[in-house]
């Protein structure tokens, strides 16, 4: 990292994000001595707090979210780079004195990383004040930054609208738009999985692969975030950001490097291969649901429709996945915290061993999260028969192989902005072509032939429906990899 000083400013120090990731992620940087030379981290916030204030409460979160690398020792000499200023951060003036306190931090030029952890109606307004008070100009070979956080925009024409209203004050380069999910190890491991091993690759296409299934669940409700949650939904809440974030790296080409554009490029190459829904789609090949009990948390409309669940089978049109279904699924309130992706390889293409069961064909699932590792299902033969065939899985787990914790995707996602390497941000056409894949489906469930909310049981693995949907395929979905599923005849 440039050993020129630095500045990190966070919109909304005093928020969740801050204490719960942002600053424990710092911490974390500090003390593998990846924030070298001088740095000064200054928090705004509309409390009436001081520095003080600001070090009292980031200690004791800190302490608690970086419980594992928290030391009194460390902690005291970081303390001294975390500064606080209170105000609106929507007025021109309070801009001036953001400048001031700056220069007086900063003691001369420095680099500087603008964080909007803030809800995203004041994006707008808070680069335009950026770029109108000067200070997110570059000058002198010192870069100015701004991170964003999701969701950027809510269909596609509001995305547009923020885009193109952000980019009369920075240019693309200079914009960070966060998904953590790009950040996560296990994320990054599908492209090391893919092209830093020769032998998966000549498979990874249609003449091997039946389905993709992308799966997230949680087992939390909406909890404390229901009026943001019954506005947004699960497909603007996890679709529209990190499930096609997945579905990109899982499918698409090999990029020529590792370097931002180049990656980039491949993904949104992909996103803008996925074949739009028809409303006749919308209704047959997506399924919402909600979970029983959503309509009581306080916060929800009583009639709401609002999906806290939603099954999406996509397609990609290019010469690589012609035909082959995706299968994408994400909801509260389910049965387990699971993030995963299933390859499901084609049967055997003739079955030498006649078995009762149909046998059916390899499973390659990568768990993302939280027993992050991969899993292969292969077809063995039970000692002391003639040729009964059992599935079993060969497991990599990544506690296994590693030692230490795997770093929180802030982490990274931090570092990797404040060394200027956006290959874990999306670009602007990206965002753009996720919400045209998403707008088709959230018109579909607001039109006439939307498909019903179903329900669903909290605790389940979803929807009846969704099972039915894969049945009627002649699939079912693979809920975690240590349980290899045995297809009766
Ligand atoms: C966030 C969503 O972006 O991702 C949340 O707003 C969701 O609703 C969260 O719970 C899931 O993230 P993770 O890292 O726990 O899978």
């Amino acid at each position: 990292m440039s050993s020129l000083p630095t500045s990190l400013v966070i919109y909304g120090a005093t928020g969740d994000l801050s204490q719960r990731k942002l600053i424990p992620a710092l911490y974390n940087l500090f003390i593998k001595q990846r924030l070298s030379g001088k740095f000064v981290i200054l928090g705004l916030g509309r409390k009436a707090w001081d520095t003080d204030q600001f070090r009292v409460t980031m200690k004791e979160a800190v302490a608690e979210f970086s419980a594992a690398t928290y030391t009194v020792e460390q902690w005291d000499v970081f303390v001294h780079h975390l500064h606080y200023q209170s105000g609106n951060f929507t007025e021109l003036e309070d801009y001036d004195k953001l400048h001031a306190k700056l220069s007086l931090l900063e003691e001369g030029g420095a680099n500087r990383l603008f964080y909007l952890a803030m809800p995203p109606r004041f994006y707008e307004s808070i680069v335009a004040s950026l770029g109108e008070s000067g200070l997110v100009r570059e000058t002198d070979n010192l870069w100015r930054r701004v991170i964003i956080e999701k969701p950027f925009g809510r269909d596609l024409a509001s995305a547009q609208v923020l885009n193109r209203s952000i980019h009369r004050f920075l240019s693309e380069e200079q914009i960070y738009r966060i998904d953590h999910y790009l950040a996560k190890e296990t994320v990054q491991n599908i492209m090391v999985f893919r092209f830093g091993n020769s032998i998966f690759e000549p498979l990874w296409n249609r003449n091997y692969i039946d389905h993709i299934q992308i799966t997230a669940a949680e087992t939390v409700d909406v909890g404390s975030r229901a009026s943001y949650y019954d506005r947004a939904g699960v497909l603007r809440d996890m679709f529209q950001n990190h499930l096609l974030q997945v579905l990109s790296i899982v499918a698409m080409e090999p990029p020529a490097s590792r370097f931002a554009e180049s990656l980039r490029n491949e993904k949104v190459k992909t996103l803008a291969a996925v074949r739009r829904m028809s409303a006749k789609d919308v209704t047959n090949h997506t399924i919402r649901a909600q979970y029983d009990g959503y309509l009581d948390a306080d916060g929800i409309a009583a009639d709401s429709e609002t999906p806290t669940y939603a099954m999406v089978n996509l397609f990609i049109d290019n010469w690589r996945w012609q035909g082959v279904p995706f299968y994408l699924r994400s909801g509260k309130a389910m049965a387990e915290k699971l993030t995963e992706v299933t390859i499901q390889f084609k049967p055997a293409p003739h079955m030498l061993f006649a078995q009762k069961r149909k046998v059916p064909g390899n499973t390659l699932t990568i768990t993302i999260q939280p027993d992050e590792g991969i899993h292969l299902r292969v077809e063995t033969k039970v000692p002391d028969t003639v040729a009964d065939l059992q599935p079993v899985n060969m497991h990599f787990h990544y506690h296994d192989a590693y030692e230490g914790q795997i770093p929180e995707a802030y982490e990274r996602l931090l570092h990797d902005a404040l060394k200027g390497d956006a290959s874990l941000f999306t670009r602007d056409d990206e965002v753009e072509f996720a919400w045209q894949i998403m707008d088709p489906i959230l018109r579909g469930w607001a039109g006439e032939h939307a498909p019903p909310v179903v329900g669903y049981k909290p605790g389940s693995w979803g929807p009846v429906a969704a099972d039915e949907f894969l049945a009627k395929d002649g699939r079912a979905w693979v809920n975690g990899a240590e349980r290899p599923q045995i297809v009766q005849p």
